[in-house]
């Protein structure tokens, strides 16, 4: 289909769907560990997000009392440490969830290694980002793109924490800290600690954004519940539209 008459096409289908009746299946796809990890995440994540900006770019707030009066910056740092420790956990408890959780939950699915993996990351650059093609089979967990993407984060997840935890040794007496102090010379001092620290802050921050546009986009033009299955944990396959639920259908 050509890019021109796409967004006809897209109406089209919309219009089709809207008259004639589709049979839907209940999936219960992001079981409850899944879904506190992930709010769990978004709100430390933010919290780590603003008050690390302020911590990297701190504002001088004209105050009646004296600088040793005030502990408001205290406060900021505090906020970045208490919310870096439940960060920490709460992405360990979604790395187990990896090995025990179910089908969508588990590990394989950040890697796209199958044959199938690969051309549904073909599948998805060619349908949502180049807009060239109408959708092929649709997955019923993340998509294969979606799911390489959450991998990278991941990565990105453990260099903020070792970086966070080399710079937090130097002012810190716990065991946990300490274990990352040999990063610090090994990145040339705490300057160069500090500097990988911030920049990698503009990855999340540009991955947040992209990633609440996405979800709301597959919501509408899928039309499955993407946006209420990381609240309730259920998506709606349409039956006959993936493998998966013809072979459920079947049995
Ligand atoms: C993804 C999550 C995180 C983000 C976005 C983030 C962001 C930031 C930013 C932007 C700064 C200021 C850097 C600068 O000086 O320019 C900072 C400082 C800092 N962060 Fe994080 N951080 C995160 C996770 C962590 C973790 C897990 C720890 C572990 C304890 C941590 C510990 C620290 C420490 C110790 C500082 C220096 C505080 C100071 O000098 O007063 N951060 N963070
Ligand atoms: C700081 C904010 C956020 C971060 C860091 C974040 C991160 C993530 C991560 C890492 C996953 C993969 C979950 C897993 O398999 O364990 C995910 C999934 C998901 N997130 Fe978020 N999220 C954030 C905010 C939001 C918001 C505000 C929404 C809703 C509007 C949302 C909707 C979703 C949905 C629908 C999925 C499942 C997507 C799929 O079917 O592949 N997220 N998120």
């Amino acid at each position: 289909m050509s890019m021109s008459t796409q967004s006809t096409g897209v109406r089209d289908v919309f219009t089709a769907n809207g008259s004639a009746p589709v049979e839907y299946r209940r999936v219960y796809v992001w079981e409850l560990p899944v879904r506190a990890y992930h709010w769990i995440n978004a709100i430390a994540l933010t919290l780590l997000i603003v008050t690390g900006y302020m911590i990297g770019r701190p504002v001088r707030i004209a105050y009646a009392a004296e600088a040793y009066q005030q502990y408001w910056f205290g406060w900021v740092r505090f906020l970045h440490f208490a919310s870096a420790y439940v960060y920490v956990f709460n992405f360990g408890a979604r790395i187990y969830w990896g090995f025990v959780g179910n089908k969508y939950a588990r590990w394989n699915n950040f890697f796209p290694i199958t044959k199938k993996q690969q051309k549904e990351i073909v599948d998805v650059l060619e349908t949502d980002v180049l807009q060239v093609k109408m959708h092929g089979e649709i997955s019923t967990g993340h998509n294969s793109l979606a799911a390489f993407i959450y991998f990278l984060t991941f990565l990105a997840f453990c260099f903020q924490t070792i970086t966070g935890f080399a710079l937090y040794s130097s002012m810190s007496n716990a065991w946990l800290p300490h274990m990352f102090k040999w990063i610090v010379p090994l990145m040339g001092g705490e300057m160069g600690v500090r500097f990988w620290h911030h920049t990698f802050m503009w990855f999340f921050v540009a991955f947040v954004i992209v990633h609440i546009y996405l979800s709301f986009y597959h919501d509408y033009i899928e039309g499955r519940g993407t946006v209420s299955s990381i609240i309730g944990g259920w998506k709606f396959d349409r039956v006959g539209s993936s493998e998966e639920v013809k072979k459920a259908v079947k049995r």
